[in-house]
């Protein structure tokens, strides 16, 4: 659905959103799988997404992975080379744009795929941990992705081990029963309760601890806009929401801002 074919109220929202936005002093913004998917990357509970494939307490929990991490890396040897392979989109582009007009402190994402730094975010904070980085799951020891997919290509099993203790390798991604890297989760809670705008993009906000992020923001008299293709379970306490596409309604978001910008230079 392209941008001309807007309904009436939602340009409304995105003008209200660009104001509330342009205003702000403290802003943030969430994101999450959604805002990827228009660069190729399956969701988690969207249309098709990835937990329906795959069961996520088999696939996706930490027991799980030390049982039998065959499975885990079987599920990632399907999806992980879209993570790899993946550019940014519209969306991506347009909250790279908010942080370069000094209009976002910093972009907490639940994402591993990276792409919010390849469009030009510079403050990402990556709660869930990145795809690109790999240890050893006994020693700690670290490896690159190049080094992990040659040791794939070379000895052709899963799950690839250590060369120093032959423990499973595993993504630095956190898995459901695994904690939150604590920099990330306390800097993003101290930065949501001081927003006074959190925009909310792509995220069902259905995972503890982040999804209690927008909570802090509110106790402290913050606003939440959120742009998501279906309705969460904060759109009743959000000042808006978008039910559209982020690949099309944050440019559009970012274009409202330009112009509110330029009026206000012409009125200097
Ligand atoms: N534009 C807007 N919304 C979209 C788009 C899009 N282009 N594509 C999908 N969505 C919506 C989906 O409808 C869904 O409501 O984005 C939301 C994505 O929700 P999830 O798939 O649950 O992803 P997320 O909220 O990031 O999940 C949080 O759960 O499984 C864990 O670790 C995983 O980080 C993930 C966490």
């Amino acid at each position: 659905m392209g941008a001309k074919i807007l309904k009436h109220t939602q340009r409304e929202k995105i003008h209200k959103a660009a104001e509330l936005l342009f205003k702000s002093k403290s802003a943030v913004v969430l994101t999450g799988a959604g805002i990827s998917t228009e660069s190729g990357i399956p969701d988690f509970r969207g249309d098709h997404g990835i937990w329906e494939k795959y069961k996520p307490e088999i696939y996706g929990n930490i027991k799980s992975f030390i049982r039998d991490p065959q499975k885990f890396w079987q599920m990632a040897e399907k999806v992980a080379p879209k993570l790899f392979t993946a550019n940014p989109n519209p969306g991506h582009i347009a909250l790279a744009e908010l942080e370069d007009m000094d209009l976002l402190k910093a972009v907490i994402t639940q994402n591993i795929d990276e792409l919010h730094q390849k469009a030009g975010s510079v403050l990402v904070y990556e709660v869930h941990g990145n795809i690109n980085r790999f240890n050893c799951f006994g020693c700690r020891a670290s490896y690159t992705k190049k080094q992990v997919l040659q040791k794939l290509k070379k000895e052709k099993s899963y799950p690839p081990t250590c060369d120093i203790c032959t423990a499973p390798l595993k993504p630095s991604v956190v898995l459901f029963g695994e904690g939150l890297p604590t920099f990330e989760i306390y800097q993003s809670q101290a930065l949501a309760q001081k927003a006074d705008v959190m925009l909310i993009a792509g995220s069902s906000l259905s995972v503890a601890p982040v999804c209690d992020l927008p909570a802090y923001t509110l106790s402290e008299g913050g606003k939440l806009i959120i742009v998501n293709d279906r309705p969460t379970h904060l759109d009743n306490k959000a000042e808006i929401v978008i039910h559209h596409k982020t690949g099309t309604i944050l440019p559009l978001i970012v274009e409202e801002i330009k112009k509110l910008k330029a009026e206000k230079d012409s009125n200097v």
